[in-house]
């Protein structure tokens, strides 16, 4: 009886061994290009980033076994790259964001995106109970968020136009407003 257990297991491992896909490659996270670099959080911050949302918008992502399970690997690909493409921390200083405007009302999205609980995901925190954000971790990305959105603001007041002023400043500050 114990033998047909042992034979089973063996099949069985090796069958799974064959149909598993090899885990997904991150692409390279040069430090240079991080948004902890180009924005300096404070340790809290960049815990809770790296707890609840890194697995997706970095490439730091932390693979989970079932992701080389076929068909599950490849969903869990295509969210990771999606997310990715919306932003990505590990290439702030080249994305679009690095723009104090864009990088602004970025961080005021993730605020907002965050205190909604639309982020990260229902799935993501189903399998992931740990990465829900405390409302005291909330709370403190969003305080840093509108300062840091406030100072990129006034930054790119005094460089820019007066054109660009009139046309995108006062939306993202009118989003600002409202958050406080
Ligand atoms: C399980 C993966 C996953 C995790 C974890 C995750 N996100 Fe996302 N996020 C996505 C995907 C996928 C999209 C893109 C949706 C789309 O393309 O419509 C997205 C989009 C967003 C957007 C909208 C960007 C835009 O351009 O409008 C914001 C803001 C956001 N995420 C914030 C966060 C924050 C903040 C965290 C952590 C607290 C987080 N996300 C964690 C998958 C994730």
């Amino acid at each position: 009886m114990n033998r047909v257990i042992v034979l089973l297991a063996l099949l069985l491992g090796a069958t799974m061994s064959v149909a598993l896909r090899r885990p997904p490659v991150n692409p390279p996270a040069p430090p240079a290009l991080s948004m902890e670099v180009a924005l300096r959080p404070p340790p809290g911050v960049s815990k809770l980033l790296r707890r609840a949302c890194y697995d997706c918008h970095s490439n730091e992502t932390r693979w989970p076994w079932y992701s080389r399970v076929p068909g599950v690997g490849n969903l869990l690909e295509r969210d990771v790259t999606n997310a990715r493409a919306a932003f990505n921390f590990s290439e702030w200083g080249a994305g679009p964001y690095r723009r104090p405007r864009v990088g602004a009302a970025m961080l005021l999205g993730m605020c907002a995106s965050i205190r909604e609980g639309q982020m990260p995901g229902k799935n993501y925190r189903m399998l992931h109970p740990d990465a829900k954000p405390s409302p005291a971790e909330i709370d403190e990305f969003c305080v840093w968020g509108r300062t840091e959105a406030k100072r990129a603001m006034q930054g790119a007041q005094r460089n820019s136009t007066e054109r660009a002023q009139r046309i995108q400043t006062p939306r993202v500050m009118r989003i600002a407003r409202r958050l406080d």
